[in-house]
């Protein structure tokens, strides 16, 4: 930590859009905790981009030193940086992360940790090697509703958890964004696997304080992708929206230039980088699942059946779990429904997450105790990004830390548990065959 200064100073890696999350943050309410010192990213636009928005919010202010990604280890010495935030591209994640450390810094990474086995293992041997700290941003785990699970399966109510039953939705405007960009090639983000399962795979870790054993899944490309899109005559002529008349039609094209945010980020940025945020989800060139089910096995004997739909007409999750006293069931219905096309009022028509859904349906919690009548558990929904999840892990990422019973802040051993069960299953998809996951990583 650099000695001149009272604040730790903090650098950004990554500045597309889930970066605003923490660029906001550090430079506003947790400004007087942390000094925004650094943005380093392949694509100077986007850089400035968030440099604009910032100077929009706190007018007056300087802004922040910008670094291209081949200069992250200058970056981090000429700004004397303390703590690395990691929102780029999942496969670069481990690279940032590792340098970060040998540099002593501390380290907060956007989920999924990383991409592979090897990759993690550098993570944690890099952990180890130089004490410092690892957070993945897990903000799942802050979200109310998830808060309220974990404490009611912690104090037993339902007894001992025999097995989990998890289905998870992701709608026609969420599910397909994974096939407009870099996320279509599993090379970049693991598949949805790792990219979106990780959240899955760490609650049920946490929720039922264990680490899965084995891992046997079956997942397959249905719905999007070029043979699919043929077959079903979805598929128009096109490689990415922007310009192509074909894409004018296309209940499945983004059009960056109806949306400011989009337009700013991307759009205007693609000069350095050629990052297509628009692509065809019916053109080639998908090499990632939108239909996978997956059992693990669970240290305590526990069993998951987990499966993850990309091309749902709503967006939502269920959840249940079967106890030796009872069962908790969890419904949230995140949309009820899907827009054709985003009205074009400036607002924003892909991102996921940021805010609640104006579509959003009932969140349920329902206890179910034998001999008992059914409970609805009230929960307070929370407000902004995830259900709330996102303030809260901003606190407890850069706020004055409390103790937490509920044990939310997830460090990279969890990242690893998380990972494991996403790169075991998509194992299991090659082989056919049930995978040890201590056969990929052990920790
Ligand atoms: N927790 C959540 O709910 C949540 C939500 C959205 C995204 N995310 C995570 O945030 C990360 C970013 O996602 P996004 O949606 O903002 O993507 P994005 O495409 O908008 O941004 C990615 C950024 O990484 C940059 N980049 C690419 N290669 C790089 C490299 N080698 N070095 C440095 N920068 C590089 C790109 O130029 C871009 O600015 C991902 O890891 C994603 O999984 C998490």
């Amino acid at each position: 930590m650099s000695s001149d200064t009272a604040r730790p100073r903090a650098a950004v890696v990554g500045l597309g859009a889930r970066a605003r999350l923490f660029t906001q943050a550090l430079a506003g309410p947790y400004a007087d905790r942390f000094e925004l010192a650094g943005f380093c990213d392949v694509n100077p636009h986007r850089m400035a981009v968030h440099n604009t928005w910032l100077a929009e919010h706190h007018p007056g202010r300087t802004p922040v030193p910008t670094y291209l990604a081949e200069d992250f280890d200058e970056m981090l010495r000429r700004e004397r940086i303390d703590l690395v935030v990691v929102c780029s591209v999942d496969r670069t994640h481990d690279h940032y992360i590792v340098r970060a450390l040998e540099a002593g810094c501390d380290v907060v990474t956007e989920k999924p940790m990383t991409t592979d086995a090897d990759k993690a293992r550098r993570i944690l041997d890099a952990q180890r090697r130089t004490g410092r700290d690892v957070r993945v941003a897990f903000n799942y785990r802050y979200n109310p509703v998830h808060s309220a699970v974990r404490e009611l399966v912690a104090s037993g109510e339902i007894g001992e958890v025999g097995s989990v039953h998890f289905e998870w939705l992701l709608d026609l405007r969420h599910g397909a964004d994974y096939f407009r960009r870099w996320h279509r090639d599993k090379v970049n983000s693991g598949g949805l696997m790792v990219h979106k399962a990780t959240h899955h795979f760490d609650l049920v870790n946490w929720w039922l304080g264990t680490r899965p054993e084995s891992v046997y899944a079956q997942g397959g490309l249905f719905f999007y992708g070029d043979e699919a899109g043929r077959r079903r005559g979805l598929a128009r002529d096109y490689h990415r929206a922007h310009g192509s008349p074909a894409a004018g039609s296309d209940p499945f094209a983004v059009h960056l230039a109806d949306s400011p945010l989009l337009s700013a980020l991307y759009l205007n940025a693609e000069a350095h980088d050629g990052y297509h945020r628009d692509q065809n989800v019916f053109a080639p060139g998908v090499t990632i699942e939108d239909d996978m089910a997956v059992l693990v096995r669970y240290a305590t004997g526990a069993t998951l059946t987990y499966h993850l739909t990309a091309y749902s007409p709503w967006e939502g999750y269920r959840i249940a779990f079967n106890g030796s006293a009872g069962r908790l069931e969890l419904l949230v219905e995140e949309s009820t429904w899907t827009r054709p096309r985003m009205p074009t009022n400036g607002s924003d028509p892909v991102l996921h997450g940021a805010e609640a859904d104006d579509t959003a349906g009932r969140t349920e919690l329902l206890l179910r105790r034998f001999w008992e009548k059914p409970r609805e558990i009230e929960v307070a929904t929370g407000e902004g990004g995830h259900g709330g999840g996102d303030v809260r892990m901003l606190q407890d990422l850069f706020g004055t830390r409390a103790p937490d019973p509920l044990h939310r802040a997830a460090d990279a051993t969890d990242g690893a548990r998380s990972l494991v069960t996403g790169l075991a299953a998509n194992h299991s998809f090659e082989t056919g065959l049930p995978v040890r996951t201590g056969d990929l990583l052990e920790f």
